[in-house]
């Protein structure tokens, strides 16, 4: 067993090193005339879906003319999964917020787009298709974002032994690393994929035998992704399997446990856990931390957990995590739990999706942490998933919307499809103010689902800010 499994690691590791990445075109033709109403006609089908090709856009009004200091490209699919999806690209200064600049279409649809980020110089933006795999079409679409209000697709790929897209770390020379939460298949082990400069794939990590052995032996779904570049440490989350998600299923089956990695080798150096955590969905290093402390939201228990990744366990190993927060009986079991910190370290939220609502917690004592809403205030958000704190600090960008799945899945979350530009307050706590409004914005794509955000503040010129 244990000789089997080992040689199955070798040569998983072996296939890694040697196979050169792929990206392909567009796999079927789009052909006037049979495409669109091939797109309305075709049933879901369980897990693997007809790879129907994207029924092209309508014209939409943008404003080219606008040239805002603050702006938003908000990563979309289209509502009726039949037209393309889109990077849509909108102002978010005040005098003109929630005006559309430009729409951004990928070649395909249905990818379910997910969690999305800026290159470390704002030149490009990675996207990633949580469902394209279903489809048999490339997983990770690139943009040239070099002209900020104006951003052009640019090609996509898909990595050979990983897929399901989730969260993105820029790289500070240029290229990303991104977690994939499933195999090619969309079972355990995902993978941490990594680009060069160029944005082509190089690596999917762990490529180390003790590494592979460690994803093969314990759920590996990596679905959180935050890294410390000055202390050379990256931590991933294990949230769900990807598989467990779709029909036919026996239920979703999460992960308790976040990984320590060695940023400099690229090798796991420990697998914390949190019992029953049962889906640890999102990592996140409090900034400015002596110790780099990092806080992990645990879906099952509806808490955050802290990790000290330079303290050593009970074993000697690098890296330990011990109870943090709980956020009390109306955050527990539900489906997912993301999270952001302000830059200062001070202040920390947390989505609690289909709880509909935002915690919002003062952690500049970290040994008396203080939350700042209250739990029974019903907060005008349905479905809040993904959030960002705006690079002046002064807002949080939160997208209503985390998936449906439809009839092949057993994940359909509630969701009104908003952007809320939530204010922080000075004392960190929130103030739900303006918002726009996907549903209403995209009529003849059927609506859209915004999943996530880049921000870019151009406010300085000599110190733009890409997040
Ligand atoms: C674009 O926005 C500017 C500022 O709000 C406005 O003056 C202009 O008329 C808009 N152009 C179009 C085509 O809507
Ligand atoms: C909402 O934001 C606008 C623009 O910053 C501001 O003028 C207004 O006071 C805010 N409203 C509330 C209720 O905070």
């Amino acid at each position: 067993m244990a000789y089997a499994k080992l040689s199955l690691a070798a040569a998983i590791v072996g296939l890694a090193s040697a196979a050169p990445q792929i990206s392909l075109p567009p796999l079927i033709p789009a052909i006037p005339g049979v495409t669109e109403p091939l797109g309305g006609i075709v049933p879901p089908l369980p897990v693997l879906q007809v790879p129907t090709p994207p029924v092209d856009s309508p014209p939409h009004a943008v404003n080219t003319t606008l040239r805002p200091k603050k702006i938003g490209h908000f990563w979309a699919g289209a509502g009726d999964k039949n037209h393309k999806d889109f990077l849509a690209t909108y102002s978010l200064d005040d005098d003109t917020f929630g005006e559309l600049m430009s729409i951004a279409d990928v070649p395909s649809s249905g990818n379910e787009p997910h969690h999305s980020g800026p290159s470390a110089d704002g030149k490009y933006i990675w996207g990633g298709g949580l469902l394209s795999l279903l489809k048999t079409q490339d997983t990770g679409y690139y943009f040239d974002s070099s002209n900020p209000y104006k951003p052009k697709y640019l090609k996509s790929d898909r990595a050979l032994l990983s897929a399901i897209s989730d969260d993105v770390a820029a790289k500070p020379g240029g290229g990303f690393f991104y977690t994939y939460m499933g195999s090619a298949v969309g079972t355990s082990p995902g993978r941490l994929v990594e680009t060069d400069e160029n944005y082509n794939i190089i690596h999917q990590w762990p490529e180390d035998v003790d590494g592979t052995l460690n994803i093969l032996g314990e759920q590996f779904s990596p679905h959180g992704l935050n890294i410390d570049f000055e202390r050379g440490v990256i931590l991933t989350s294990d949230f769900v399997v990807p598989l467990s998600v779709l029909k036919p299923s026996l239920g979703v089956v999460g992960a308790n446990t976040v990984r320590v990695w060695d940023l400099a080798t690229r090798t796991i150096v420990n697998t914390l856990t949190i019992p029953n955590g049962n889906g640890i969905q999102d990592v996140k290093f409090i900034p400015g931390h002596p110790e780099a402390a990092a806080l992990a939201s645990a879906v099952g228990l509806g808490q955050v957990w802290i990790i000290y990744p330079f303290r050593t366990d009970s074993s000697g190993k690098q890296g330990t995590i011990e109870r943090f927060f709980d956020f009390g009986p109306d955050a527990a079991g539900k489906v997912a739990i993301f999270s952001d910190i302000t830059k200062d370290g001070k202040y920390a939220y947390f989505t609690v999706t289909t709880g509909n609502h935002v915690v919002q917690l003062d952690i500049s004592d970290i040994s008396n942490p203080i939350r700042l809403d209250d739990p029974k205030e019903v907060h005008p958000t349905i479905g809040p998933h993904f959030i960002k704190i705006t690079p002046d600090q002064k807002h949080a960008v939160i997208v209503d919307y985390f998936l449906q799945t439809g009839d092949i899945g057993i994940v359909n979350t509630p969701s009104d499809y908003k952007i809320h530009y939530a204010d922080i307050n000075n004392d960190g706590s929130l103030t739900f103010n303006r918002t726009i409004s996907f549903a209403e914005q995209f009529p003849e794509r059927g609506g859209a689902r915004p999943h996530s955000v880049s921000i870019f503040d151009l406010s300085n010129p000599a110190a733009p800010k890409y997040f």
